[in-house]
Order: C-alpha cells, then structure tokens, then sequence
C-alpha cells in the first residue's frame, strides 16, 4: 500500500473509490462532501434526512457516482460527535473507510480528504498524519505461506488536500503517519512468523537489514560474547535450543546527541515459550511464537524514531532466546548468575522472560540512560488482570517516567495502567538458597514478577512493561488492529520518546 499526497478537489480524484465524512447531527454537509453532495444531486443529503446515515462513528454509507465525479464510488465514514473529535477518533474514521473499501471487490485505488483538518480545527498536520497511520494500520496484511497468495489489499491511497497552503502540512503529516506505520508494520510481521524461521538469529539477521535501510547503529552480540560479559542467567534460557541466542543492540545516534544519555528501549526476544523442562501444556502453545513481542516493538520502535530523525539519542536491546527442553537444558532448582554478579535460583523455566531481561537490564546500566523501558510478554496474569486488548500492565519505580508512559498511552492509542511494586510483593521470591528466585507461585505473581526484574536495574529510572495480554488478538478487535499479531508498543515508544526530546520529565 502506497500513500500519495495531492493538492485538488476530491470530485477530480482518478481513483476507485474516494473517502468523504460526516459527523453526526449534521443535516447539511459541508465542505469537500458537501461539494460530492452537490455534484450527487444531494443523495448524501437524502441518506441523512431518512435516517438511513446519521454520521455514527465507525459507520460508512457507499454511494455510486454513475459519471457524476470522476471516480466510480464514494464512500461516507461517519465520525461521531464533533464534541469528542481527537487524533484516535481521526485515525480510527481512516481506518473504518480503508477496511470498508478493502472489502469491496474492484477496489485497489482510493483517495480521501484529511479528516479532521476542516471544522474541527485540527492543524493538518497531526490530523494527516492520523489519516495515514489509520489508513496502513488497517489495510495490513500478514504473509501467508501457501502457494497461492490469495490476499488482495488497496494498492494505494491518495490523501487530497484542497487547500494550498496547506499542502506541506499535508505532507509532512503523511511522512511521519508513514514512517510509524510501515514501523508497526515491521513489528506484526516478526510477531506471525512462525517460530521455525524466526529464530534468534533470523531476528538478528532482520534487525540488522532494517538498521541498515533507516542509518541505525547495530550490534549484535553472539553467546560467546555473552558470555564474556557475564550473562549467565540469559544464557541458562538458552541451552536448551539448537538455536543459539543473539542480542540485539540497535542505536539512533542523531548528529549533536552523541554524548547524550539515551532512552533505552528492552524488548523480550523469546522466538518460542515451550516452558522448557517446565513444559507448558498442549492447548495454545503456538501462541508462544509471540514471545517475542516486545522484542518486535522495540525493533520497530528504533526503526520509526530513525525514520523520523528524532532529535534524541535512544538505543533498542533485544536479547533474542528460543526456550527448550532437551538433556542440556537448564532446570527448576539450578542456581545461576548473571551480569551484576547477582544469583537466581529457578523455580520454574517457564519463567524465562524474566531471566533474559535481568541479564538485558544490567547491560543497559552500561549506557547510563535518562531512561529504560522494557517491554515484554511475562506473564498470563496481566490477561486476568487487565483482560486483553484494552491496557497493558505498566511498574515503575520512577514516577515521573510513569506519569511519561501514561501520557504517551492515552495519546498514541497503546494505553498502560499502573500496577503496584510494594516491597511486600518482593517476599515471594525470597530464595533459600540465592539472592532470589524466579517464580513466585500464584499468589501476587504479577506485582512480583516486576519484583524479580527491579533487582537488576540499578542505576536509572525504570519501568516494566508486561503486554502479554496485547501482542497477539484470537480475532480482529478494531478497523486499526487485526487478527493475529498487533503491533503493540511501537507508538506507544515513539510517542514516549518524541516527550523525551525536550528532555526528561520532571
Ligand atoms: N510467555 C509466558 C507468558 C505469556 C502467557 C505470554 C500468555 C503470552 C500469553 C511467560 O514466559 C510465562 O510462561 N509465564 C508464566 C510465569 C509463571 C511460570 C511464573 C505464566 O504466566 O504462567
Ligand atoms: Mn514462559
Ligand atoms: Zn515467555
């Protein structure tokens, strides 16, 4: 899918199909549809006052232009009461219409005007750019692995802007709406490989060719050099896989921010979660090829901030690790140690993710970061928690870098709630044996899960991210996320350290 910008009246678009709105209570379109009313004998206008349109959000209405415009359809999306009109009520209306016209069978081509830019006052800029993030986020298609690839999609969407002096806002907004969403594109496409080709090094391999493409620094260091830094509780995880785990560093190093502390950005890398010896049960297991979901949004966050040239040092870990059973494979009661010199004893394998990051989170120190986020699909008690594809459990022992995240939530889209990390949810995990161990049991598992990784990231403002409950949906939730791999945390870290570009937080 392509997206075009072009200065012009939308009744001229050369296209299958072109995108109008309304809002609902309007009785007497205006505007670029108001102009399609006129030149359709007001058949808009006939479909409000019989009540059959009223402008509902996340409702369209297709209309034929039989030579009355130059392109064959129009579609109407419906974008809600104009009293509740914010950049997700635009995306999400981008969104709707793109899906809508995917649907319809000889349509490949479509153009729409940039919602929100005209009455409801939002600078064409942002609002073009939610016009164009809507637009990718719902036309995705993943890649399928049979011998016919039967998906058809839009091939192209042209964003027409009537006005002039607008068209550079236009522009610039559709660039960056871009820029995230071939981002977050990047993200789903690692999360629905199948495990068999996304192993740790396929991911590396990936990382690499990206961080080449977009001019991002990259690293990526093998078990060797793990080794040598002393991450021996990461590199338990691994022995177990004929895969051998990669750890991936990317960096965006933008001209005069070199010496500045970065924002650093961890993604749990798991490419699959059998459990290991504490082998997980049969029913749903294929879906621990999402295990790595935080990797992928860390991975397609780095991209987007490059993409876009944010004027802010951030840097993306991405231990990357397959978890098996086999004769080699670490088990419940070894006692490892890792980076800081600090011991874990295991109480169950399946609690890897955590034994990865504690690894990856004492490496970050070495950057001295204004900042570090990780990202990852812990536990199953965050679902229970917060239930699926609405918030992701957000810890924090920093409160202004929480108060950042909350924010950059609510206005990417990727929202967050906090969860709490008293000190008596540190008692669970109080080891016999090591300084502490890596499951907790049942009770408070979630809060002492954050517990666990709090002990390895001494140093710098912190906060966990736990999106099991978001990285991967049973079915399509919206017109902007599908079945399958979501995307989950992309904007959420973009929006997070374009805040960080007028600094940190106080
Ligand atoms: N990768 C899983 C968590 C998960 C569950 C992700 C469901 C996505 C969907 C994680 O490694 C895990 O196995 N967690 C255990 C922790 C327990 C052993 C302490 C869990 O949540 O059951
Ligand atoms: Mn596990
Ligand atoms: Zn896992």
């Amino acid at each position: 899918m392509e997206l075009r910008v072009q200065q012009g009246n939308i009744a001229d678009a050369e296209v299958d199909l072109i995108v109008v709105n309304l809002f609902a209570g309007v009785t007497a379109p205006g505007g670029a549809t108001g102009a399609v009313d006129r030149a359709l004998n007001g058949e808009i206008s006939q479909l409000i006052a019989t009540g059959d349109f009223t402008g509902e959000a996340e409702t369209t209405a297709l209309l034929y232009a039989r030579g009355r415009l130059t392109a064959p359809r129009v579609l109407v999306v419906g974008l809600g009461s104009s009293g509740q009109f914010g950049r997700a009520q635009i995306r999400r209306a981008a969104a709707v219409g793109a899906q809508a016209a995917a649907k319809l069978k000889d349509v490949n081509t479509i153009a729409t005007i940039v919602h929100g830019a005209g009455i409801a006052g939002h600078d064409a800029d942002a609002a073009a750019q939610q016009v164009a993030l809507g637009t990718l986020l719902a036309s995705y298609r993943p890649k399928l692995y049979r011998r016919e690839d039967a998906s058809k999609g839009l091939t192209s969407c042209t964003v027409v802007e009537f006005s002039e002096g607008k068209l550079a806002d236009v522009e610039r907004g559709v660039a960056r709406g871009v820029a995230i969403g071939r981002a977050v594109y990047t993200a789903r496409d690692l999360v629905n490989e199948p495990p068999n080709v996304l192993t740790p090094l396929e991911m590396a391999a990936r990382a690499q060719a990206m961080a080449s493409d977009v001019g991002l620094e990259s690293t990526v260091l093998d078990e060797a050099a793990m080794e040598d830094a002393g991450m021996g509780i990461l590199l338990a995880v691994s022995v177990g896989s004929a895969n051998p785990a990669q750890f991936i560093i990317l960096e965006h190093a933008p001209a005069g921010h070199d010496g500045e502390a970065p924002l650093v950005f961890v993604g749990k890398g798991i490419t699959f979660d059998t459990g290991g010896i504490s082998l997980k049960r049969v029913g749903g297991m294929w879906q621990m090829k999402g295990d790595m979901g935080g990797a992928a949004a860390v991975i397609g966050a780095l991209e987007a901030v490059a993409r876009l040239n944010l004027p802010r040092r951030v840097i993306g870990v991405a231990p990357c690790v397959e978890n098996m059973p086999d004769g080699k494979a670490f088990r419940p009661g070894d006692i490892v140690t890792g980076m800081t010199g600090k011991t874990a004893e295991i109480i169950s394998t399946d609690a890897e993710g955590r034994l990865i990051l504690a690894d990856a989170l004492a490496y970050t120190a070495k950057f001295n970061p204004v900042a570090a986020v990780d990202l990852a699909t812990l536990t199953g008690a965050v679902g229970t928690a917060l239930g699926h594809h609405v918030r992701a459990g957000l810890f924090s022992n920093d409160n202004a870098l929480q108060q950042a995240l909350m924010a950059a939530g609510d206005r990417s889209g990727e929202r967050l709630w906090p969860l709490p990390m008293d000190e008596e949810y540190e008692k669970p995990i109080r080891s016999d044996m090591a300084e502490v161990k890596n499951s907790a049991g049942r009770e408070g598992g979630l809060s002492s899960s954050a517990k666990f990784i709090q002990h390895f990231t001494e140093g710098y403002p912190w906060a966990h991210l736990d999106i099991a409950n978001m990285v991967l949906a049973d079915s399509r939730i919206n017109a902007e996320t599908p079945k399958g791999a979501t995307g989950y945390g992309v904007r959420l870290l973009v929006e997070l350290a374009e805040r960080y570009t007028a600094g940190p937080p106080s």
